[in-house]
C-alpha cells in the first residue's frame, strides 16, 4: 500500500509548487495573490504585463500535473500501480495546485494543472480540451470563460470519446469529473463577475482586474 500512498503523497507535494508565487519571485515581479484577481495562476501573472512570466507560469502548472502521471502511466504497472493509482495521482497533484501545501493551503482554480493531467491520462482528451479552452478564449476573451466551457466539455469527451480505453464509471473517468467540479467550485468568483459584466477579459492588466 505504500506505493500508492507515495506516489499520491508526492504528486500532491509538486502540485503544490505554486508556479505563478515562485515564476514571479524568481523574476522579480510582485506576487501574483496582491493584484487582479489576486489569484496564483498564469491569467493572473499576465495582468502584471509580463508575458514571458505568464507563458512560464503555464507550461510549469501544466508540467506538474502531467509529470506525475506520466510517470506513474509508464512505470507504474511495474511497481503494481494500476488505474486506481494512476487516477488518484492526477487528483493529488490537480488538489495540490488547489491547496498547496507549501502556501497555507491558498492555491489557485487548477486550470493549467488539469490540462495538463487531461493531456497525461489521454491525450486526445487534453488536445480536445485544450481546443476548446482556445475556441472560447481567442472568441469572448475571458480566460474563465474558457476554463468554465471546457471543464464542463471535459467529462463528456471523456464519455463520448474513445471511450474504450477505460470503463468511463472508472478511476480515470471519475478524476475527471471530480477535477472538472472543482474547477467549477473554484471558479464561483469569476462566474459572478461574468454574469454582473465586470470579469476582465485577456490581455487587460492589473488595474482592469476584478
Ligand atoms: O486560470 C484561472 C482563470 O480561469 C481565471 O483566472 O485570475 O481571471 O480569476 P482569474
Amino acid at each position: 500500500w505504500w506505493m500508492p500512498m507515495g506516489a499520491v503523497a508526492l504528486a500532491y507535494a509538486v502540485g503544490s509548487l505554486s508556479f505563478a508565487v515562485l515564476v514571479s519571485r524568481v523574476m522579480g515581479l510582485s506576487d501574483p495573490r496582491t493584484y487582479g484577481s489576486k489569484n496564483p495562476g498564469a491569467t493572473n501573472v499576465l495582468r502584471s504585463g509580463n508575458k514571458v512570466a505568464a507563458a512560464l507560469t503555464l507550461l510549469l502548472d501544466a508540467v506538474k500535473g502531467w509529470l506525475p502521471v506520466w510517470v506513474v502511466g509508464h512505470w507504474g504497472a511495474g511497481w503494481g500501480l494500476g488505474d486506481g493509482t494512476l487516477a488518484a495521482v492526477g487528483l493529488a497533484a490537480f488538489l495540490g495546485h488547489l491547496f498547496p501545501v507549501f502556501f497555507r493551503f491558498q492555491g489557485g482554480k487548477g486550470v493549467a494543472t488539469a490540462a495538463g493531467v487531461l493531456l497525461a491520462f489521454e491525450p486526445w482528451l487534453g488536445v480536445a480540451v485544450l481546443a476548446s479552452w482556445i475556441l472560447i478564449a481567442v472568441f469572448f476573451r475571458y480566460s474563465s470563460l474558457a476554463a468554465i466551457v471546457a471543464a464542463v466539455f471535459a467529462p463528456f469527451y471523456y464519455w463520448f470519446g474513445d471511450g474504450a480505453a477505460w470503463d468511463v464509471r472508472g478511476p480515470v473517468g471519475l478524476a475527471v469529473a471530480a477535477m472538472s467540479l472543482l474547477l467549477l467550485w473554484r471558479h464561483a468568483g469569476n462566474i459572478q463577475r461574468l454574469l454582473a459584466g465586470q470579469e476582465s477579459k485577456i490581455g487587460s492588466k492589473k488595474g482592469g482586474a476584478a
